[in-house]
């Protein structure tokens, strides 16, 4: 845990930073090449107000840029995920310039030059001579430490470098690094600021490649050495067990090689193991397949390949851990979203089990020695939360849902990590309460993960105890004297919703918004949603009918003039800091969930009901209204509980559920039967 408070000396949150500075008005991104142009609409899509440069030295690459933005834009308008107005602010106040004196007044210089030291020198070297003082300078380099690129410098603690991974415009993780001549203003400002535009930005250390590259680099570079055992079409087929896409079909796409070769160069300074496969060097294009192609491959090179590259993928995961360049959480969570493997290596690892993985270990160590091998035991790689980030601020754990490839939906895993947390600081004197609140800007959490339904759709058992499994975290926290708060900073639905609900109290930012889309997937809220507003809030009882059968969506206002958030509040790091004083207001005043049966008005649905031009399917209306009427009559909460959990598990039954749950998945709009 050592490493972990160096790399994240404040908050692992980095909605918590109270930032020194605004966010900046201009911004430069030096060098108009692949990665810069798509820096660049990441940047003009979560802030159009900005004034963007995009600087080069020759101008094709300006003119391409342009292009490649304005296509971008298009694509977003065409597919609905931008409106008009949005899409000509991304574009405007865009300047594509070979003129350095015209960046004088940007609060911020991303370079995102070619990676050459001495370039990179030449560039900021002119750049000090032209921007602000208090500009602040970072590099997207992605394997040269930040200190041989700065160390020329003459305020070298404005800067610090800031790796995008691709597709920089939509790919999540950008990594932070923290280095020696750097100042924490600046990592903790950047931190803040990529999570306040949409990114979830993680802190490693300023190792060479820090630390995706790392597992990247040798992961590809692995796979060419062992085209002495196999072929590139087969090792991309054995590895698909592991990532969406092959390291050969990656490379040809990133046209890759001489990115390997040049990295891990630089890291032979650690070991001549690391050296480059000398056929990276002779090789532009690898014969391979689109990922998902079938290909039989014999059993023996199948586990030579498997063998291999899970022992690379494990030596360089023990190291980043064992030198603190990262955390295990991150290394988890990047591995997953920025380079595309389906789960992380600390899961590939439990799921194998300690002795494959030493086995596995013991034969890479004779294939290829002078690699890391683990320094701690199996276990100690294991004990961390995959989903949790977990801040302490004034006495109170503040529990925060990291999932933001999926808006925070919330998987079993972390339903347990959540249960894990509340009973490890449960009995602790100096834990005062509990805050939960979801990562990033848009989402407390997107309700319960989706891809979990289909297995248990048309089984009703299965579906019961599905909602019991779930609804351990919201009956543990029932029974605890400390007060929970969710903070909802956005949408908060579904399953989501069903923990806000549970806890003492809510506090939301004015963006935030409740529904139950439930019914839109033919299903219904099965954790106590349709039970636990009515005893609560029973004044609410009309809008919880809509909210349940016809998935209506409401604001935080309503939601507060009904009694049900305490405080509505500006922005995120308000509605935490108000949160952390609400668990203070609760101390010794919590209140249980009334138990006995409640009065509720009668729930009008019409002929054929709609949600949002959808037409929703009457049987499973019919379900929700049924639920919904028996656990408000219910004689307590224990039996209405139950209710809840029965009615999802005869909803789960249903045509409607199948349509739903499958057209989520398919990504289009469900048909269900009159
Ligand atoms: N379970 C699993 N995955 C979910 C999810 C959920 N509850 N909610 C969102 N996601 C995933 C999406 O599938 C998508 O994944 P992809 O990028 O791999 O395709 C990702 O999160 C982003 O969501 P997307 O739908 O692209 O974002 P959007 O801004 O267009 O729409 C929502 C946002 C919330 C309206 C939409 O995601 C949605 O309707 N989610 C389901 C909400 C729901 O029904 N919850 C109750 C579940 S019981």
């Amino acid at each position: 845990m050592d490493q972990e408070r160096r790399l994240y000396p404040s908050w692992c949150n980095p909605l918590f930073i109270r930032p020194t500075r605004p966010l900046p008005e201009e911004v430069a991104i030096i060098g108009a090449g692949t990665i810069g142009p798509d820096i660049g609409y990441y940047l003009k899509s979560a802030l159009p107000g900005i004034k963007l440069y995009l600087v080069d030295i020759v101008e094709e690459p300006l003119k391409n840029a342009e292009k490649r933005i304005s296509g971008y834009a298009k694509k977003a308008l065409d597919r609905g995920k931008m409106k008009e107005d949005q899409a000509k602010s991304v574009l405007s106040n865009i300047v594509y310039t070979m003129d350095y004196d015209q960046i004088k007044n940007c609060d911020l210089v991303i370079e995102a030059a070619t990676e050459n030291i001495p370039l990179k020198q030449r560039i900021f070297d002119n750049l000090e001579k032209i921007v602000r003082e208090d500009t602040i300078i970072t590099s997207n380099t992605s394997s040269i430490p930040a200190d041989r690129i700065f160390s020329k410098m003459k305020k070298p603690q404005r800067t610090t470098v800031t790796h995008f991974f691709a597709p920089a415009w939509r790919s999540l993780p950008v990594e932070v690094i923290t280095w020696e001549g750097g100042s924490q203003e600046v990592v903790d400002y950047m931190f803040w600021f990529f999570a306040t535009t949409g990114k979830a930005p993680i802190i490693t250390d300023n190792a060479i490649c820090f630390m995706l590259d790392r597992i990247f680099d040798n992961w590809c570079n692995e796979a060419a050495y062992l085209l002495d055992h196999a072929s590139a079409r087969q090792i991309d087929t054995v590895v698909e067990e592991f990532v969406f896409a092959g390291p050969f079909y990656v490379l040809n796409m990133a046209r890759g090689n001489p990115i390997i070769i040049e990295t891990n160069t630089l890291q032979m300074e650690e070991g001549p193991h690391y050296r480059p496969a000398p056929i990276l060097g002779s090789v532009e294009t690898w014969l391979t397949h689109r990922p998902g192609t079938r290909l039989e491959v014999p059993e023996d090179i199948k586990n030579t390949i498997r063998d291999r590259m899970l022992g690379i993928l494990f030596s360089q995961s023990f190291d980043i851990i064992d030198r603190g360049i990262g955390t295990k959480e991150d290394l988890n969570f990047g591995c997953e979203i920025a380079l595309g493997f389906r789960n992380g290596p600390f899961d590939i690892m439990r799921d194998l089990g300690e002795a494959e993985v030493n086995r596995i270990m013991r034969k890479f160590k004779e294939e290829r020695p002078g690699f890391p091998q683990a320094k701690r035991s199996f276990s100690a790689y294991q004990d961390f939360a995959r989903y949790l980030l977990v801040d302490e601020m004034d006495g109170v754990k503040i529990i925060t849902i990291r999932r933001p490839q999926a808006l925070n939906a919330i998987t079993d895993v972390i339903n347990d990590e959540i249960l894990a947390v509340l009973k490890e600081h449960m009995d602790d004197p100096s834990v005062k309460g509990f805050v939960i609140t979801g990562y990033g800007k848009s989402a407390f959490s997107a309700g319960a993960d989706i891809g979990r339904f289909p297995e248990m759709l048309g089984d009703r058992d299965a579906s019961v105890q599905y909602s019991k499994d779930c609804a351990k975290v919201q009956l543990f926290m029932d029974q605890m004297d400390k007060p929970v708060v969710a903070a909802i900073n956005g949408l908060a639905m579904g399953g989501g919703l069903e923990v806000a609900f549970r806890c003492d109290s809510m506090i939301a930012t004015k963006n935030a918004t409740f529904q139950f889309p439930e019914i839109t997937l033919g299903i219904l809220p099965g954790i106590g949603g349709c039970i636990v507003p009515y005893r609560k809030w029973p004044q609410g009882a009309d809008i919880f009918h809509e909210m349940i059968c016809l998935a209506r969506r409401i604001t935080a206002k309503e939601a507060a003039d009904m009694g049900m958030v305490g405080r509505i509040t500006d922005d995120y790091h308000e509605m935490i800091r108000e949160a952390v004083k609400e668990v203070n207001n609760l101390q010794g005043k919590k209140k249980r969930i009334p138990d006995g049966p409640v009065d509720i008005p009668e729930i009008t649905i019409p002929d054929q009901p709609m949600a949002r031009g959808l037409v929703l399917s009457k049987e499973a209306v019919s379900i929700a209204v049924k639920t919904i009427k028996d656990g408000a009559a219910a004689d307590n909460l224990a039996d209405a509980l139950e209710i809840g959990y029965r009615g999802f598990g005869e909803i789960a039954c249903t045509d409607a559920a199948k349509e739903g749950i499958s057209a989520f998945l398919e990504k289009r709009t469900p048909e269900y039967k009159a």
